[in-house]
């Protein structure tokens, strides 16, 4: 019997302990878009909040399930669960709906024909956006616009020299603009996101750019960096969350060698400056605009 997992729901489902995962935030995971279709016996999914990503994840769950296999799709009322059942009852198939712990469960026996899977699929691909011109995916950290705190920081960093690191690096975007500086010699692109990942990797074509689907959090302290750049994330499962980008901090200064500079934008309301000054020798606020901060952090 195989049974696939789409991350991580509360104990209160019993998710299978024995299931394939295939989140695209959990490294190392399969991807959901590899499964054969109609392969598998069972899946349960932790619908994600975003709508396009999470109509494309109940659709490849459905194509990957065999007829009278059965999907078990949960989420937060708040986040997308009181769609769920109307979203799943879009490509035709019945659907079971029950509440437990502020979550919306539905449960589908998928018959022999499922409509519109395709039509569903090819929405929530991956696929060059109009205006940004670039790779990207729903679901993938502002997926179809540049980031207003990415822009500030692409505005403010002065050409970058050596080798770096662009801590959460999305789809590129703020590589794109390290790479533009002749004395770079190579810069890492390091996302938790395999869709920010693979987008990434079409968007930055550059010889010198390397890329890890990876949590930062656990990369080896080198000491050997002459830079890092990083718009951090500031929510973790929905929930904003200000540990996320102070061990971004704590990762980066780990990173670098001694004399190494930091670039970093954050929210304004964030409180990193602590953090900071405890993990680097001298830091200034270089840029302060439209709700964001940039800081020049040199360990
Ligand atoms: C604020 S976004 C910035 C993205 C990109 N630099 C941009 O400007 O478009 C933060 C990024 O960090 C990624 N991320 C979240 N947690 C992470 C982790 N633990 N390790 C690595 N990346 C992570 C997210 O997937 C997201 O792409």
């Amino acid at each position: 019997m195989t049974t696939l997992l789409y991350g991580r729901p509360p104990a209160v489902f019993d998710p299978p302990g024995d299931a394939v995962q295939t989140s695209p935030l959990i490294p190392d995971s399969t991807p959901l878009e590899s499964v054969a279709e109609e392969s598998v016996d069972a899946v349960m999914v932790y619908a994600p909040p975003g709508v396009l990503e999470r109509r494309y994840t109940l659709a490849l769950a459905l194509r990957a399930l065999k007829p009278g296999g059965r999907l078990d799709a949960m989420a937060p009322k708040d986040k997308g669960g009181s769609r769920l059942k109307k979203e799943l009852a879009a490509f035709e198939v019945e659907v079971g709906e029950s509440a437990k712990a502020h979550h919306r469960r539905c449960v589908v026996i998928r018959p022999k024909s499922v409509t519109g899977l395709d039509e569903v699929i090819a929405v929530g691909a991956q696929q060059i956006v109009p205006g940004l011109e670039a790779w990207s995916q729903p679901g993938v950290f502002a997926w179809d616009r540049l980031d207003a705190g990415t822009l500030l920081l692409a505005r403010t960093l002065p050409p970058m020299k050596g080798a770096g690191i662009d801590l959460g690096c999305g789809y590129g975007a703020l590589a794109t603009v390290v790479l533009r500086s002749p004395g770079v010699t190579a810069l890492r692109l390091v996302d938790l996101d395999r869709r920010a990942v693979e987008a990434a990797r079409k968007n930055v074509t550059d010889p010198r750019a390397s890329f890890e689907w990876a949590d930062a959090r656990t990369l080896e302290d080198g000491g050997e960096l002459n830079f890092v750049v990083s718009n951090p994330p500031f929510h973790d499962g929905g929930a904003e969350d200000k540990r996320l980008g102070q061990a971004f901090i704590r990762k980066a200064a780990g990173l670098l060698k001694k004399g190494g500079v930091l670039w970093l934008v954050a929210n304004r309301h964030l409180p990193y400056e602590a953090e900071l000054n405890d993990a680097f020798k001298r830091v200034t606020m270089v840029a302060d605009a439209g709700g964001y901060k940039v800081f020049e952090a040199v360990k």
